[in-house]
């Protein structure tokens, strides 16, 4: 734990040692605005958390602070630090500070470059006599194999229980990070929180420290979009804020898609709430060049965002699925996207192999370990909650809601696009090894019945465990799914590079 947060390091002046202690202070914020000029210092960053950069040798920190006054962050490898001090002329990085506007108090970020492989580094953010506690992250390897995590609709708030929710997420971050400490992204599939303007339930999303130590991929949620706070809390790298990737106005919402590359592989996050008016068009175009800019320095393609169109529950045949069915899965199959990982439906599904909407083989069977994508194909990931606050049923297919999302021949329940649908009102997250000839994608229980599982708790839903709580619960770390994805490479090269040998005309 002291690793973790060097709670034990001396403070200068207050001593504010702990994640508790920080989140106090946003609370301060959030209930009224004491001014760099009322305290009669300089502020004290609060709701740090460590972002992705635009590559591995990159990371981005985003924090909120109650005055525009001059703040960095200070970076050093941990090992340069002298009983937890920061050596004399430590790197700093300027921060970029903005009001927060509605929200009071500011947003700063800061993109920390220039890291080396294999390092354990140390940093905190401030300015002189105002520092925040000192956190600690590492860099592994530049290339080659490595692991990243999956997390689908922490949405605390969500139960009514900010708390409880909050408990639950920090539990599986907890969990899966004790599983899989060397894990190297943490992947956000939407709705970080249940109201986009709830300080409080950013707060408790923000609790842990694990948040302050592994970089957060942030992507927005129908929930996130209502407000500032999503882009104001995440600073995100190679952002596109144009007007077709809001989903409605600029100044009162957040939005966005954004890329980034990481060890191989080209990571494209997508706002989805963005749809009406032309909007998927343009996330296809903005697909479509980044793929041809950057397609070629990457191994897989892995697109990223909330609105599962493979939806297993409650949102299988919404009117935007059903329009995104018809109008995503060729144009993702004639990039070559690999995999997409989706959120919204806070309950587990794995898609077949996908070739233009169609399954690619009608032989593949329900659940199989062991797939080959072969020219075209994509493999679609809906997450359940990864906090426990809600969780939907499974759904029947309906045809007289979507003629095309009807039954799977192979297995009648689900619906015809998944390998694997699962609900069993249990935290999960998923876990992507990314390898050199293949990408295995798992589904893991961070959670009981027990708490914190606040859908449970609260009783929300009538049952737990497997085959609708007839079945015992599995442990924490058992697995829901597993499957090993073969990509379809041509002469090794990544195939769907436009104009390369592999195009798919
Ligand atoms: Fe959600």
């Amino acid at each position: 734990m002291k690793f973790e947060n060097w709670a034990g390091v001396p403070r200068r002046r207050v001593a504010m040692g702990t994640a508790a202690a920080a989140i106090s202070a946003t609370a301060v914020l959030g209930g009224g605005l004491t001014t760099a000029a009322d305290a009669g210092e300089g502020s004290t960053p609060t709701a740090i958390i460590l972002g992705v950069g635009a590559s591995e040798s990159q990371r981005v920190v985003s924090w909120y602070s109650s005055a525009h006054d001059h703040q960095v962050v200070e970076v050093a490898p941990t090992s340069k630090l002298d009983r937890g001090r920061f050596p004399k002329h430590t790197v700093t990085f300027s921060a970029t500070v903005a009001a927060n506007g509605v929200n009071g108090g500011y947003n700063g970020h800061a993109t920390i470059d220039s890291l080396k492989k294999n390092t354990a580094y140390s940093y905190r953010v401030g300015s002189e006599g105002n520092w925040s506690p000192t956190y600690a992250f590492k860099t592994q390897d530049f290339k080659g194999d490595f692991d990243f995590l999956f997390f689908g609709d922490p949405q605390i708030g969500s139960s009514g229980d900010v708390a409880k929710d909050g408990a639950g997420w920090a539990d599986t971050l907890k969990v899966s990070l004790a599983a899989n400490p060397k894990a190297e992204l943490l992947v956000s599939g939407g709705d970080q929180v249940e109201s986009a303007n709830t300080e409080t339930q950013w707060e408790a999303f923000l609790g842990s420290d694990k948040l302050r130590q592994y970089p957060w991929a942030a992507t927005i949620g129908n929930h996130d979009v209502g407000g500032k706070a999503y882009e104001q809390h995440f600073w995100t790298p190679n952002t596109d804020r144009s007007a077709p990737f809001y989903q409605g106005d600029a100044a009162t919402q957040s939005g966005g898609d954004y890329w980034y590359i990481y060890k191989g592989v080209l990571f494209i996050d997508l706002n989805s709430n963005a749809y009406a008016n032309g909007s998927d068009a343009a996330h296809l175009s903005y697909v479509t060049d980044v793929i041809k800019r950057h397609g070629a320095k990457a191994k897989y393609t892995a697109l990223v965002y909330h609105h599962s169109i493979y939806s297993p529950a409650d949102h299988a045949n919404d009117a935007d699925n059903q329009q995104r069915r018809q109008d995503f899965p060729a144009a993702f199959s004639r990039l070559g996207v690999d995999l997409v990982l989706q959120g919204h439906d806070h309950s587990y599904s794995r898609s077949y192999v996908i070739k233009n909407g169609k399954k690619a083989n009608p032989a593949e069977q329900p659940g199989a370990t062991q797939v080959a994508q072969g020219p075209g194909g994509v493999v679609y990931v809906t997450a359940n909650s990864s906090s426990g606050s809600k969780y939907y049923d499974l759904t029947a297919p309906d045809t007289t809601k979507d003629p095309n999302y009807g039954p799977d021949p192979l297995n009648p329940s689900h619906h015809w696009a998944n390998s694997v649908e699962n609900q069993e009102h249990v935290r999960t997250y998923v876990k992507i090894q990314v390898r050199e000839d293949k990408l295995i994608v798992q589904d893991i229980r961070s959670g009981t019945c027990a708490a914190p599982n606040a859908a449970v708790e609260l009783g929300k839903v009538p049952w737990c465990g497997p085959n609708s709580g007839a079945s015992a619960a599995q442990p924490v770390g058992s697995l829901v799914d597993k499957v090993q994805i073969h990509p379809y490479r041509d002469h090794g090269h990544h195939w769907a590079v436009p104009g390369g040998s592999g195009w798919l005309k």
